[in-house]
């Protein structure tokens, strides 16, 4: 290809790749995958934004946000599974992009990846830190103000940061370390670790639904959707009702903020890599843990509307104040609790997922190679870069306002999606004989299905996410044209134009 910034990596090569040294530990099955799945998923979007996107964007037809942003990423699933199947390595998204649309997509893509990632998981320690100083209040403890938030945060009524009062979440950093231990010493480990959590998150989960299920007042459920089933902005202009900021409002936009509940499934397939049947398992994983989480946050939300007035849910923790407000305080207690061990299991499984995009970056000399692609000798774990997401996530939920990096995350994942689905369609017209071991149905309805919901909830996100996106993707062209493009095994090659450059 004469353009170097198209050149596909071909999917041969990276299949012989994988028999090459340096690689992971092939070590999980069809349940662990989808319980890595499940891990990655069910965290502070069911057990936090429930709460805002009910309260304040779409009442009790959050059930249907959780419907449609649950089969956006179904349709999104199916193509990443078609991918995982194939090309089962650890890149993701990153490498199906690198194999179909060219080197820049490429890049584009595995920078995208940390919003999803690095930046979700940082999103992620900042909930957990709430929950923790939730659960320490109940016995009436409290963290000196200094060490419980960052040191500004967002205000939503002015639209401007103020202060806090506070120099650093403390308990945010902390868990960010922890889980960095955990991860650096192997996958092994930490999928034990993770399989205890899920676990407990989904008994917690199951109990809400069914004991919940009899506290159901029906009439809580009129209006049913309070603030319209809209909430679509199109280049300025809004469709359905909108909010004091101008922001939208309506059963759309709900869906739009609880979008972030769903991340996660995907991280399945960067564990391709380590799965003792790739071609069966991954699916298997993403799907069923993709399937499972979606009717069980229909039920949770249908649940927690129909305890509480939609007006009167807790935005902060909404799960454990609506059973405190049946008199069921000890239900509290243990709801709390399920719901930290559950977000742990959240942030250790993206946090295990960023350093296997940077590796597969790292192989194609994206990145820098010595320090992204280094494998430990005993644990065979990237460790390097572990190290590097740790440090990362713990600075960002440590110091910074984290709902403007929430919606940031929305944004770039639903990107992430919309490539994802359109690499293969793509990959199914200049590609048709390579072996598939899992086909997506229904192509081309399905990808098409997939990129139009994902775009339509972008669309639905405040506009100024749009300008974050496009600012964060500029810096990352920055280093692509400043190192990556340069380094790129693939450009340097010989027999490529520019090798030797
Ligand atoms: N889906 C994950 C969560 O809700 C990111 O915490």
């Amino acid at each position: 290809m004469a353009n170097p910034l198209f050149r596909r990596k071909p999917i041969q090569r990276i299949l012989d790749e994988m028999a090459g040294d340096s690689r992971l530990h092939r070590v999980l099955g069809p349940v662990s995958l989808s319980s890595l799945g499940v891990g990655a998923i069910i965290g502070t979007g069911i057990f936090v934004l429930t709460g805002v996107a009910a309260h304040d964007k779409a009442g009790p037809a959050v059930m249907l946000s959780y419907a449609f942003a649950g089969v956006a990423c179904i349709f999104a699933a199916l193509c990443y599974a078609e991918f995982a199947a194939m090309v089962p390595v650890a890149g993701s998204a990153y490498t199906y992009a690198y194999a179909t649309l060219g080197e820049l997509a490429a890049w584009i893509i595995g920078w995208d990846l940390v919003l999803e990632y690095a930046v979700a998981s940082a999103t992620v320690a900042h909930g957990w830190s709430h929950y923790f100083q939730n659960l320490i209040g109940i016995f009436g403890m409290q963290l000196p103000e200094a060490l419980r938030t960052g040191p500004f945060d967002y205000d939503p009524s002015t639209g401007e940061l103020a202060a806090t009062g506070s120099l650093v979440d403390l308990p945010a950093v902390l868990v960010a370390g922890f889980v960095t231990v955990v991860l650096v010493k192997g996958i092994k480990e930490s999928v034990s670790f993770n399989n205890v959590m899920v676990a407990v998150k989904l008994g917690i989960v199951l109990f809400v639904i069914f004991v919940g299920m009899q506290h159901i007042d029906t009439a809580n459920w009129t209006p049913f959707a309070p603030f319209g089933y809209s909430g679509v902005s199109i280049l300025g202009h809004v469709y359905g009702q909108t909010g004091p900021g101008g922001q939208p409002l309506g059963m759309m936009a709900g869906a739009a903020t609880i979008f972030f509940a769903y991340i996660g499934f995907d991280s399945v397939s960067t564990h391709a890599e380590e799965a003792k049947n790739p071609q069966r398992d991954v699916p298997i994983g993403i799907i069923v843990s993709l399937v499972l989480c979606t009717l069980l946050y229909i039920a949770v939300s249908a649940v927690i509307t129909g305890m509480v007035p939609y007006d009167q849910i807790d935005i902060d923790a909404p799960i454990p104040a609506a059973f405190a407000s049946i008199g069921m305080p000890w239900a509290q207690l243990l709801i709390a609790a399920g719901a930290l061990a559950g977000i742990t299991s959240v942030l250790l499984v993206l946090m295990l997922s960023q350093p296997r995009v940077m590796l597969a970056m790292a192989r194609d000399g994206l990145v820098p190679r010595g320090f992204f692609a280094a494998v430990h000798e005993k644990f065979r774990t990237p460790w390097k870069s572990s190290i590097l997401t740790g440090v990362f996530v713990a600075l960002l939920a440590g110091l910074l306002p984290l709902r403007v990096l929430a919606e940031l995350v929305n944004i770039g994942t639903l990107f992430a999606f919309v490539v994802v689905c359109v690499a293969v369609l793509v990959l199914r017209r200049t590609h048709p004989e390579l072996p598939r071991p899992f086909r997506c149905p229904w192509v081309p309805l399905v990808p098409l299905l997939g990129v139009l919901m994902c775009i339509f909830l972008m669309l639905s996100l405040p506009a100024e996410n749009w300008l974050r996106l496009v600012g964060w993707l500029a810096i990352g062209l920055a280093i692509y044209f400043g190192y990556s493009a340069k380094h790129s095994v693939l450009r340097n090659e010989p027999g490529h134009p520019r090798a030797g450059r």
